[in-house]
C-alpha cells in the first residue's frame, strides 16, 4: 500500500468523448477512499501555469454524458522542456499532490514517463484517443463513439451517393492509425480503405471502379485515413479524376466531427472502469504503467512498452474487408 493522500487527473493531447467519464470515476473512487482530488486544466499547460483546483463528488455530477473534457486539454509545447517540466512540480509540491492521473494518448504517456524519471511522483495513465493506436489495450476511450459518429456520416453520404450514382471519398482521422479507417469501412460497406499501415495503389482502385462500372455498381465509397501514405482523400480523388472523367466524384472530410459528441455506452463503461482502476492502482502502490482492456479485463502495461511498441491493425479484419468490399 502506499500513502498517498492527494491526486490529481488530468486530460492532454487531443480530446475523446468518455474523458468526462473517466474524470468522474477518479474522483469519486478517490473521495471514496478519503483521498483528496484535485483537477489539473489543459493538461500539462495546466500543470505549469498553476491551473489545478480541488474538485469533489458534486463537480463532476452531469458530466458523463457530455463530450470534450470538462477539465479542457492541450498539447503542451513548453512540458517538453526541463524548466517546463520543473515549474509543473514545483506546482504540484504547492499543493502537496503526490499522485497524478494522466489521461491522453502517445503524447501524455511520454510527458508522463519523463516527470516520473524526473521527480519520481507516482503516474498512472489511461488511454484516451479516438485513434485506437496505444499498444496494451484493445480500445481507447473515444474510439467507439468516433466510429459510430463516422459510420453515421457515412451512412448520410450513400443516401447521397446513390441518388446521384456517384464516388465519394471519405476521409477520416487517424494520423498514423488506420483503426478510424477500417472500423468506419467495414461498419459501412465501403468499396476500399486506404490506411496508413498498408501500401494501397490508387491505380488498383482505378481498376476497380472501372470494373465496378461494367458490372453496373451505382455509387461507391472509399474511405481513406487522413495519414494514408499515398495521398489524402482530395489528392486520391484528384487522380482518380484524371484516369476516369466519366465519374462524378466527390470528396468529404468529416474532420473533427469525429472527436465530439456524447460518448457511446461503450465508451463511458471503458473510461469509467479504467478511471476506477487507475486510482486503485495508486493506492495499492502500482506506477509509471498504462491501463488498458483486455479480453474484457483491466490490464497494465509499462509506460515504455506502451510508448514505443506498435498496436498493429488486425490483419484479418484487412482481408476481410477486401474480400467484401468490390
Ligand atoms: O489524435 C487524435 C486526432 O484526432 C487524430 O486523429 C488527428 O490527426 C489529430 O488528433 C488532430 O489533432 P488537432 O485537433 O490537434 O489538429
Amino acid at each position: 500500500m502506499s500513502n498517498i493522500k492527494r491526486i490529481a487527473v488530468f486530460t492532454s493531447g487531443g480530446d475523446a468523448p468518455g474523458m468526462n467519464a473517466a474524470v468522474r470515476a477518479v474522483v469519486r473512487t478517490a473521495e471514496y477512499h478519503d483521498l483528496h482530488i484535485y483537477g489539473i486544466e489543459r493538461g500539462y499547460n495546466g500543470m505549469i501555469n498553476g491551473n489545478i483546483k480541488r474538485l469533489n463528488k458534486s463537480d463532476v455530477a452531469n458530466i458523463m454524458q457530455k463530450g470534450g473534457t470538462v477539465l479542457r486539454t492541450a498539447r503542451s509545447e513548453e512540458f517538453r522542456t526541463k524548466e517546463g517540466r520543473k515549474i509543473a512540480y514545483e506546482n504540484l509540491q504547492a499543493f502537496d499532490i503526490d499522485a497524478l492521473v494522466a489521461i491522453g494518448g502517445n503524447g501524455t504517456y511520454t510527458g508522463a514517463k519523463i516527470f516520473n524519471e524526473e521527480y519520481g511522483i507516482p503516474i498512472i495513465g489511461i488511454p484516451g484517443t479516438i485513434d485506437n493506436d496505444i499498444y496494451g489495450t484493445e480500445y481507447t476511450i473515444g474510439f467507439d463513439t468516433a466510429i459510430n459518429t463516422a459510420v453515421e456520416a457515412v451512412d448520410r453520404i450513400r443516401d447521397t451517393a446513390d441518388s446521384h450514382n456517384r464516388l465519394f471519398f471519405i476521409e477520416v482521422m487517424g494520423r498514423h492509425s488506420g483503426y478510424i479507417a477500417l472500423y468506419t469501412g467495414i461498419g459501412s460497406g465501403a468499396t476500399t480503405i486506404f490506411l496508413p499501415e498498408e501500401d494501397n495503389a490508387v491505380d488498383d482502385l482505378v481498376s476497380m471502379l472501372q470494373q465496378s462500372k461494367r458490372r453496373q455498381k451505382l455509387f461507391n465509397l472509399v474511405i481513406v485515413a487522413e495519414g494514408n501514405k499515398n495521398g489524402n482523400a482530395m489528392e486520391i480523388a484528384e487522380h482518380v479524376k484524371k484516369e476516369l472523367p466519366d465519374f462524378d466524384t466527390k470528396v468529404t472530410i468529416i474532420g473533427h466531427l469525429q472527436r465530439g459528441g456524447s460518448p457511446s455506452c461503450q465508451d463511458r463503461v471503458l473510461a469509467t472502469r479504467l478511471g476506477h482502476s487507475a486510482v486503485e492502482a495508486l493506492l495499492a502502490g502500482k506506477s509509471n504503467l498504462a491501463l488498458g482492456l483486455t479480453n474484457s479485463k483491466v490490464n497494465f502495461t509499462s509506460f515504455d512498452d506502451a510508448i514505443n511498441k506498435v498496436k498493429v491493425l488486425n490483419k484479418e479484419l484487412i482481408n476481410m474487408a477486401e474480400i467484401l468490399a468490390q
